[in-house]
């Protein structure tokens, strides 16, 4: 891949990074001069999370040039002149050099983050999470270059507990313990191997000058998340797309063990406001760990799919009311899942640093995710041979 490198220096620019302020005044990108503004790479952009920030990074006043990098990037709809479409693995030959040759700052999304796959093929977690992602790390370091890595609060583990196995009501990035199940438990395979490139990281930031942001994502949700199982996926995606596949088919919601366990809830476009403020604000955000998610939003998987049933029947009150059926976790996941029970962030360093407060409730997220949903997949859903849009209800799965 050619380099079309915009930025001057060399590769060698590894210098000690400042550290973490405890606050900071806002850096607006407008008052850089174009010449300097900062060429993004965003891996993993043709994803859930890309597709949308992507957009939201182009509409900023002043802004540069983006290398949108993901193995397939139907998602993100832009044809804007300043997008370099890259259409390749994270390993493919020189990519990740030319990458660290040519942007300024690079913000990494790509994982294995679906659940299901963390106790079924827990190598290809592994890797995706953790291996494939080292070189990146040290190329940022050696560089000189900015890394806001997208981790996750399955870091946190089972639930919030201090340092001396007390109960915390919420995650803090800088108090709570990192509480994962027995290594049996393949489910925490994701936690660990995100827990361990945090820490990676860290280390690079404190001894080796890397500039960097860990991103602790709560449970974003909104339109184009994960894939329809027998349309453009297989297998079990996270609980809003297997939710909503189910009442696009006719079947049974599946309560995952009764469905008691509880999330909290943020809306993807809070949440790329967050991402595209960390951008802006390199200097506040240096060398932090900041949780996004939306506590307000904390409800059991049972409510969260009440909530959906009636987004989904205002939009089609016909046919027969949707319904729930508990499954046991084991039968629905196989042997070494595990859960977190509670997941309530804290966000007050967020709120802090970014000037970010999230007030998007539930209930006003659900129904253009719906439309997006039925939009896209109701005419492939209904163009499937008969017996081919079954839902993911059966145990077997
Ligand atoms: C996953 C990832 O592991 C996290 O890294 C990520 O931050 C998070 O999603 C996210 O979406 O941000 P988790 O919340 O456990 O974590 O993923 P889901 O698959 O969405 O499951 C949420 C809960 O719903 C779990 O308790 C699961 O057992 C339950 N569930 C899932 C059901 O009850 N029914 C289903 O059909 C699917």
């Amino acid at each position: 891949m050619k380099s079309r490198s915009t930025r001057s220096g060399g590769g060698s620019q590894a210098r000690q990074a400042p550290r973490a302020p405890g606050g900071a005044a806002e850096e607006p990108i407008a008052r850089l001069a174009p010449q300097v503004v900062p060429r993004i790479a965003v891996l993993g952009a043709g994803g859930f999370i890309g597709s949308h920030l992507v957009p939201a990074l182009l509409a900023r006043p002043g802004a540069g040039a983006i290398d949108a990098v993901d193995m397939c990037l139907d998602k993100l709809d832009t044809r804007s002149p300043l997008v370099r479409r890259i259409e390749a693995r994270l390993d493919a030959p020189g990519l990740l050099d030319d990458l660290t040759a040519r942007c300024e700052v690079i913000i990494s999304l790509t994982a294995l983050c679906n659940p299901a796959l963390y106790n079924t093929r827990p190598l290809d977690v592994i890797d995706a999470n953790y291996t494939d992602l080292v070189p990146l790390v040290k190329l940022c370091a050696s560089r000189g270059k900015r890394l806001i890595h997208l981790s996750t609060c399955e870091v946190y583990g089972r639930m919030a507990l201090d340092s001396a196995g007390h109960a915390m009501t919420h995650m803090d990035e800088d108090e709570t313990s990192l509480c994962l199940g027995p290594v049996h438990k393949e489910r925490w395979s994701y936690a660990a191997a995100k827990q361990l490139l945090e820490r990676v990281i860290w280390a690079h930031g404190q001894h080796a000058g890397l500039q960097f942001t860990l991103v602790r994502p709560f449970n974003v949700i909104g339109p184009r998340m994960d894939f329809i199982p027998g349309v453009d996926g297989e297998g079990i995606p996270r609980v809003l797309a297997s939710f909503v596949h189910a009442l696009l088919t006719g079947d049974d919601l599946i309560l995952v063990d009764g469905g008691k366990q509880r999330r909290s809830f943020l809306c993807v476009d809070e949440f790329v406001d967050a991402l595209v403020r960390i951008v802006d604000r390199p200097l506040a955000c240096q060398g932090q760990i900041l949780n996004l998610g939306n506590p307000q939003n904390d409800v059991t998987i049972r409510t969260l799919g009440r909530a959906l049933i009636a987004a989904y029947r205002a939009r089609r009150p016909d046919g027969p009311p949707p319904r729930m059926r508990p499954v046991a976790a084991s039968k629905y996941y196989g042997v070494g899942y595990d859960d977190s029970i509670v997941r309530i962030p804290s966000i007050a360093k967020a709120e802090r640093l970014l000037d970010w407060h999230p007030r998007v409730r539930l209930p006003a997220m659900l129904p253009r995710i719906i439309d997006d949903y039925i939009t896209r997949y109701e005419p492939l859903l209904a163009a499937l041979p008969t017996g081919k849009a079954v839902g993911v209800g059966g145990a077997s799965r």
